[in-house]
């Protein structure tokens, strides 16, 4: 009975989760289960910025170290998360920005330091970096964020570069989504990469976020997507891949939900370019979905009690 893991290996490929660092700390079972199962991992959360850097200048390392060193000992790459993002920051810093005691002059500087000293800390010991995420809207339009309020679009451009200096080797990546398909969000993608890399910024990967809910059918055009990134010389990866439902589960849900697992796996394992798939929590004991999307859950391949529901038969079949 071969592990996700075993078969990734032979196939040449990564097979990741995010890791929930709370669990990893008090449950055996999901100790366990992360290592035999998975040859990559993402911190769910504790790389975020609000997670590192609680109050300014003030780090807290403990929690994202003890993953890396996880990963270390159980033969794991790790994928950096994430490292310019609208959500997740510190409360010192929207405050500062939206009372004007942070200007923009001042806010460029302290998204450099940011990036350089987390890529420093772990140059080496991550593969892949979400250097940004989520910087578009569904309309291709660039999100309206701090960032780019206070800084303007080349805020990322910049990102892309203070991080390869920080660590030149790791892979860097954009991440979103509502990005698997072809549409208007991914076309922006597909149109920033080009500019990107025609001014010479490094950016080497685009990440796939796949949350996926079976009321919304399945994204149309996924290998056409891949296909285009690969065409301009990215890496591609998916990264965060869920299959959400309305609750209760029944089995024909869980049989389509079984199905966007695999489908969203063949295309990666079609693609040259991708080499990465990574589920966003694999047991629904610390899946995120319950308590962000009402009514919905069930998103991941293992139960509660770490039972295989037919998406891991799908995602075994498939590797
Ligand atoms: C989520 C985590 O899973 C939650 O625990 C946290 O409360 C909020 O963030 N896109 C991302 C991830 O890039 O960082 C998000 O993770 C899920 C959506």
């Amino acid at each position: 009975n071969p592990s996700l893991r075993a078969l990734a290996e032979r196939a040449g490929v990564r097979i990741g989760t995010a890791v929930d660092m709370a669990a990893l700390a008090d449950d055996r079972t999901y100790r366990r289960t992360t290592a035999r199962e998975f040859n990559s991992v993402t911190a769910e959360n504790v790389m975020k910025w609000e997670s590192v850097e609680p109050q300014r200048g003030v780090y807290d390392w403990k929690p994202a170290d003890d993953l890396v060193r996880y990963a270390h000992a159980h033969g794991q790459v790790v994928r950096g998360h994430t490292l310019v993002w609208h959500s997740q920051l510190p409360g010192w810093l929207t405050t500062g920005v939206a009372d004007g005691s942070i200007d923009a002059t001042e806010l460029r500087g302290i998204l450099r330091n940011h990036i350089t000293t987390e890529v420093k800390r772990y140059k080496g010991r991550i593969q892949q970096w979400d250097v940004v995420n989520e910087v578009f809207e569904e309309d291709g339009s660039l999100r309206n964020s701090i960032w780019l309020q206070q800084l303007g679009p080349s805020y990322i451009a910049d990102a892309f570069r203070w991080a390869h200096a920080a660590d030149p080797k790791a892979k860097l990546f954009l991440n979103d989504y509502n990005v698997e398909g072809v549409n208007a969000k991914s076309t922006a993608y597909y149109e920033l990469v080009k500019e990107l890399k025609a001014v010479g910024v490094p950016v080497q990967g685009f990440g796939i976020q796949g949350h996926l809910a079976i009321q919304y059918g399945f994204p149309g055009q996924v290998a056409e997507n891949l296909a285009r990134f690969e065409a301009l010389g990215m890496q591609t990866a998916f990264t965060e891949v869920d299959v959400r439902m309305i609750l209760p589960v029944d089995e024909e849900k869980s049989a389509t939900q079984a199905s966007y697992f695999r489908r969203l796996l063949d295309a990666c394992l079609g693609a040259r370019s991708c080499k990465s798939f990574t589920v966003w929590g694999y047991t629904d004991k610390y899946s995120w979905v319950p308590g962000v999307f009402e009514g919905q859950g069930a998103a991941t391949p293992m139960d509660e009690e770490y039972g295989r529901k037919p998406a891991y038969g799908e995602l075994r079949e498939g590797l």
